[in-house]
């Protein structure tokens, strides 16, 4: 049996680092220790959290709840021909070092998502992305365990339903179950992905003549460490909002006001918005009170600087909502998860 602590700290589980007491802590390393938490029917009244890297989330009030550390390891090759190559990786492996594995054998396909924080077990969640990929790119499928009846069962790319950092994990199938591993489908011939124009530039101020899959993960990890905080030294948990998707129609109007908007078109015909921007013109950037505030290289990124509770940051996200609402007249999303 796997020990049950109560009335843990988990702040040192959470990239935000603030103050959090959980009635309930477990942590599984494989599929016998989850079932047997799951089995364990007075457990699994209370109120289920599933902690991966903790780099998503945010806690305003302590959770009255059992917190389930997934620390499920292990990398394999499954399948593999001249071209291609299926890889499985446990939910708790973290989710760089699986990306230096790739790169390090050479397997094109994630090396754009170098440096995200968080496990591999929550990238399939909500589809991270970043410079022009997103793990529905790569993704082949995945396994997870059924928390209701502790059975497992195979997820297809489909049946994930990607979308912007969206996926039925978040939406239908919400709470239902546990992802435990996923396989990814990389290329051994690779096809590069630098459409991104930072990866572009700073290939080129490193003078890289020949695209390695080494080359985009190093670029990568110059423009994210120049622009993101670190959380093993400030805390915060990415992005706090998503772009919004706005109408062509509202677009042209505000387009018309703030012509320097920074913008991406969709296929849809929608346009996608720069919150960064939008934050960042209303004076947010760089905004610091007590020991929380705005990152001053992005200001998607909200900080805890030390000693600040989740319920403060929290609010401060409730004033930038607010401010976007009235000068923009666009509701800005959480990415981050609420608790
Ligand atoms: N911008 C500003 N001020 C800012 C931030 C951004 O003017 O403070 C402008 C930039 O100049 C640029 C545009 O906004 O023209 C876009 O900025 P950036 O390239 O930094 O990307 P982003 O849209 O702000 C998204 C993801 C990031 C991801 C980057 C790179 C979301 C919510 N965020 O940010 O993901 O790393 O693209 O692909 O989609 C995360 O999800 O945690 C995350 C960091």
């Amino acid at each position: 049996m796997i020990a049950i602590e109560k009335n843990k700290s988990i702040k040192k589980y959470t990239t935000f680092g603030v103050p959090v007491l959980t009635k309930y802590f477990a942590q599984f390393s494989d599929l016998e220790e989850l079932k047997s938490v799951l089995s364990d029917k007075k457990l699994m009244k209370e109120e289920l959290l599933i902690l991966g890297g903790g780099s998503n989330l945010l806690f305003t009030k302590n959770f009255e709840g059992l917190v389930l550390k997934n620390n499920i390891k292990g990398i394999s090759i499954e399948e593999e021909n001249d071209s291609e190559v299926l890889i499985r990786s446990g939910a708790g492996e973290n989710w760089h070092d699986f990306v230096m594995y790739c790169v390090d054998n050479d397997f094109a396909g994630v090396e754009n998502l170098s440096l995200i924080p968080g496990n591999v077990g929550a990238s399939p969640m909500q589809n991270i992305g970043a410079y022009g990929v997103e793990i529905k790119d790569v993704f082949h499928s995945l396994e997870a365990i059924e928390i209701k009846t502790g059975k497992l069962r195979i997820f297809n790319k489909e049946e994930c339903n990607f979308g912007y950092r969206e996926s039925v994990f978040k939406n239908s199938q919400k709470n239902e179950f546990i992802i435990t591993s996923v396989v990814f489908k990389l290329y051994k011939t690779p096809t590069f992905n630098v459409s991104y124009g930072a990866i572009g530039s700073e290939l080129k101020k490193m003078k890289v003549e020949n695209i390695t899959i080494k080359a985009i993960s190093d670029a990568v990890i110059n423009i994210r460490q120049r622009k993101l905080p670190d959380p093993k030294k400030i805390g915060n948990a990415g992005s706090f909002f998503k772009n919004p998707v706005i109408s062509a129609e509202q677009f042209e109007d505000l387009k018309l006001r703030f012509p320097q908007m920074s913008y991406y078109k969709l296929p849809s015909g929608e346009m996608k918005i720069a919150a960064g921007w939008l934050i960042d013109y209303l004076g947010w950037k760089g905004t610091r009170k007590g020991d929380y505030g705005v990152h001053k290289n992005q200001a998607l990124v909200l900080v805890n600087y030390g000693e600040s509770e989740g319920k403060d940051i929290y609010d401060l996200s409730s004033l930038i909502m607010k401010s976007v609402l009235k000068n923009f007249q666009i509701t800005l999303e959480r990415e981050v998860n609420i608790f």
